[in-house]
């Protein structure tokens, strides 16, 4: 195929989404990134119709913790859905998957599996309220839950207003918001309204905006005053459950939750959710006073997919593997700031970890940003232009800026990676 014949298949493309797809996206976090269509991912890499290859740090926006088409996990599904996908009713493979689960994350007594994160973040309030009798919540300003009305936030006004056209306007009335790692304004917040409070949910990384991570004592606080008020404390490891660690940010901070939802790195890149937690709570979908229901929870796919994934993550555990290469890949990149004399600033876990340009460094010693406030300070519109320009030249990230670094991410990537940030910076900048 020739360049200007494969530039063509893109447009080409591009022109049939547009013509039936809205915006020619199927989800709108899309709507802002490059048009690239790709046609295979394999491991830490994806390439694109026109041939071209990227290494790859989005890693679909989470959930190709393994790689992309990892083989004991395509595998897996290829072998189980030979047998049929949904049944309506049990199968053995869902009782292994909720077993697996459990013995891999420890803490919950059960576990439901289900589609998307969002849903299960749904079962998650919905417990809390039926368990408490409370209606209120509490959350931290610019974590995401999901994009469904009662939880789609936008927090470009103080204390967060309705994310989008067609949310009706009280859709959010229940919401208390508080910023994110103040354990002072969590105190004030508990003590003005800690008895109308049926849950308090919290990304225990902030990782939707910034890769922030949880200071020192502020899960424990809300851990204590969630337990004070009789109210019940969630976890939303849609991001960081199995990637921070098996047991997701409850094992990485050492504070339990009384529920938490999982997704993402859960299944292989399979689309699967679970919510799990305690015995009391959960035990009130089994007596079928609290409703949960979906007809593809626990498919055969999904069942057999989070199966192989957790196999693949207890006989041979990525975590150091991954933090290595986070750790040599952030260095690298701070390097590259440093050589093209650009202020870029990395934060976050090596894991999944926070670029941008602007404020104080946070590799070298700097202090990092800790809530949504100190994030607007930092140049977050330079970088959403930079990541399309890392696209041109072979880096496949988030314009958000958050970097997810794989078990497949091996020194090739690294070397890769780091050639085609600095050619992108001398392209930007004009330095060499
Ligand atoms: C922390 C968090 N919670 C919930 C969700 C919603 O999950 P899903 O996109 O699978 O519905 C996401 C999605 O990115 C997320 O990052």
């Amino acid at each position: 195929m020739t360049t200007s014949q494969a530039a063509t298949r893109t447009a080409g493309l591009r022109d049939r989404a547009e013509a039936v797809i809205p915006g020619g996206v199927s989800s709108n976090v899309r709507l802002l990134a490059p048009r690239v269509f790709f046609e295979r991912g394999a491991g830490p890499r994806l390439w694109d119709v026109e041939g071209n290859d990227y290494v790859d740090y989005l890693l679909g926006q989470g959930p190709a913790f393994l790689g992309h088409a990892h083989p004991q996990v395509t595998e897996a599904v290829a072998r189980a859905v030979r047998s049929g996908m949904v049944y309506g009713a049990q199968h053995a493979l869902e009782v292994e998957a909720a077993e697996r689960f459990i013995a891999a994350v420890r803490w919950p007594d059960l576990v439901r599996f289900g589609v998307s994160g969002t849903e299960s973040v749904q079962g998650a309030l919905r417990l809390a309220r039926a368990a408490t009798g409370r209606r209120r919540l509490l959350r931290f300003a610019g974590h995401y839950h999901g994009w469904i009305d009662n939880v789609l936030m936008d927090f470009g006004a103080e204390g967060g207003r309705p994310g989008t056209l067609g949310q009706p306007a009280d859709a959010l009335a229940d919401w208390l918001v508080a910023p994110f790692n103040d354990t002072d304004a969590l105190a004030e917040v508990f003590s003005a309204h800690g008895e109308e409070i049926a849950a308090v949910i919290v990304e225990p990384m902030m990782c939707n905006q910034g890769a922030i991570v949880a200071e020192p004592d502020f899960l424990e606080a809300l851990r204590a005053l969630t337990t004070a008020h009789g109210t019940v404390l969630i976890f939303d490891e849609v991001i960081t459950g199995f990637r921070l660690a098996l047991g997701g940010a409850a094992e990485h901070y050492g504070v339990t939750p009384d529920l938490a939802v999982y997704g993402k790195a859960l299944a292989g890149g399979w689309p699967v959710s679970a919510l799990a937690g305690r015995e009391e709570l959960m035990g009130r979908f089994g007596t079928g006073e609290v409703n949960h229901s979906g007809t593809f929870n626990a498919s055969v796919m999904a069942a057999a997919a989070v199966v192989a994934t957790l196999e693949v993550l207890t006989e041979d555990p990525p975590y150091e593997r991954v933090a290595e290469h986070g750790t040599r890949l952030r260095a690298g990149l701070a390097g590259l700031g440093d050589k093209h004399q650009v202020p870029l600033r990395i934060q976050g876990l090596p894991a999944a970890f926070h670029v941008s340009f602007g404020g104080p460094r946070s590799v070298g010693g700097s202090a990092p940003v800790r809530d949504l406030s100190g994030l607007r300070e930092l140049d977050l519109v330079r970088y959403a232009e930079f990541s399309r320009l890392l696209a041109e030249h072979g880096v496949w990230v988030a314009g958000r800026g958050i970097w997810y670094v794989s078990a497949a991410h091996g020194d090739a990537e690294l070397s890769d990676a780091l050639e085609r940030v600095d050619a992108a910076l001398t392209a930007d900048t004009g330095t060499a």
